[in-house]
C-alpha cells in the first residue's frame, strides 16, 4: 500500500511566507511532518509560524541570493527529510527588453539559489539517506511563450539541473526531481496579471483544460514526492498544469 504520510520528517521548504511554498508548508504539517520555513518576510514568517505552530514549524529568515546567509541557513538546519524550493520570482519582458542585470537577478533566486543550496547541504551532511528534494521547475521551463525568455531559462536550467544532481546522489537514495506547474493563482500569477491585464489572463485561461491551479495543486504533488510513496522516482519532472502543456 502506498505510504503518503510523513510523519517525523523535516522538510525545508523556501518560499514559504507566500503562495505555493505556504501551501507545501500546510501540506507537510497535515501529513504529519515538520517544516523548517524559510523567507526574507519577517512577519510572514512570523504568521505562518503562529498558524502551523512553533513546534511543527521553524522559520529562519534568509535571503537565498546572499551567499553568507545561504552559509547561516545551511548551518542551522540538520536532519533534513526533503527540500521544497518554492522561492523564485519572475521577470516577463519582451526580448527587446531584456538587460544583463535582468537575467543576473532572476538566475541568482531561480536556478542559483536552489543548485548552490543543495549542493551545500549535501556537502554539510544535512540531508538525511533516502531524503527527497524537490525543484520548482514551470511549464516555461518545457513549452516556449512570449515575454519569458529569462524565466523559461532560469527554470529549464534548473530542471536539467535536477536530473544532473539525481545520478549523483542516487548512491547516498536522495531522490531529486522537480514540479512544473502552470499558471497557479498565487503571487507569481497576480505578477503576471498585472503585466498582461485581466482580458489577456481570461485568454490565457481558456488554454488550460482544467483552468488555472491552486497553490494547494502543487503542494499536494510536492506531498507525493518527498512521501515514502515516491520511493523508486528520481530525475524526473511531474508537470502539474491543467492540461496546458498537453496539447
Ligand atoms: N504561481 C505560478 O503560476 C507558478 C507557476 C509555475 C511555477 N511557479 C514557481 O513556483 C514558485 C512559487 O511561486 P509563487 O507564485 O508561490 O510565488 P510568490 O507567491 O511570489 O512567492 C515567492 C516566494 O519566493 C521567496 N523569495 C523570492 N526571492 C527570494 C530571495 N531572494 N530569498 C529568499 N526567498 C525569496 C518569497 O519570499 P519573501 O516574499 O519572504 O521575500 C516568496 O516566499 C516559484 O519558484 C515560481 O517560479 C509558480
Amino acid at each position: 500500500m502506498a505510504n503518503f504520510d510523513l510523519t517525523g520528517k523535516t522538510i525545508l521548504v523556501t518560499g514559504a511566507t507566500s503562495g505555493i511554498g505556504r501551501a507545501v508548508c500546510a501540506a507537510v504539517v497535515e501529513a504529519g511532518g515538520r517544516v523548517v520555513a524559510t523567507g526574507r518576510d519577517r512577519s510572514r514568517l512570523a504568521a505562518l509560524s503562529t498558524d502551523l505552530g512553533a513546534e511543527r514549524c521553524q522559520a529562519l529568515r534568509a535571503d537565498l541570493t546572499d551567499p553568507e546567509e545561504r552559509d547561516a541557513l545551511v548551518t542551522t538546519v540538520s536532519g533534513l527529510d526533503g527540500i521544497v524550493h518554492g522561492a523564485g520570482a519572475l521577470q516577463l519582458a519582451p526580448a527587446g527588453f531584456l538587460s544583463e542585470k535582468k537575467l543576473r537577478s532572476l538566475e541568482a533566486i531561480n536556478y542559483e539559489a536552489p543548485v548552490l543550496l543543495t549542493t551545500a547541504l549535501v556537502k554539510a551532511g544535512k540531508l538525511k539517506t533516502e531524503a527527497s528534494v524537490v525543484l520548482m521547475g514551470s511549464v516555461a521551463g518545457l513549452v516556449g511563450a512570449k515575454g519569458h525568455v529569462l524565466y523559461a531559462g532560469s527554470k529549464g536550467a534548473l530542471m536539467a539541473a535536477g536530473r544532473a544532481l539525481a545520478l549523483e546522489l542516487a548512491s547516498r537514495r536522495i531522490r531529486v526531481n522537480s514540479l512544473a506547474p502552470g499558471m497557479v493563482r498565487a503571487g507569481m500569477a497576480e505578477e503576471a496579471q498585472d503585466a498582461l491585464g485581466d482580458d489577456a489572463m481570461a485568454a490565457h485561461e481558456k488554454e488550460y483544460p482544467l483552468g488555472f491551479g491552486r497553490p494547494e495543486d502543487v503542494a499536494a504533488a510536492a506531498r507525493f514526492l518527498l512521501s515514502p510513496a515516491a520511493r523508486w522516482i528520481t530525475g524526473t519532472t511531474l508537470v502539474c498544469d491543467g492540461g496546458f502543456t498537453a496539447r
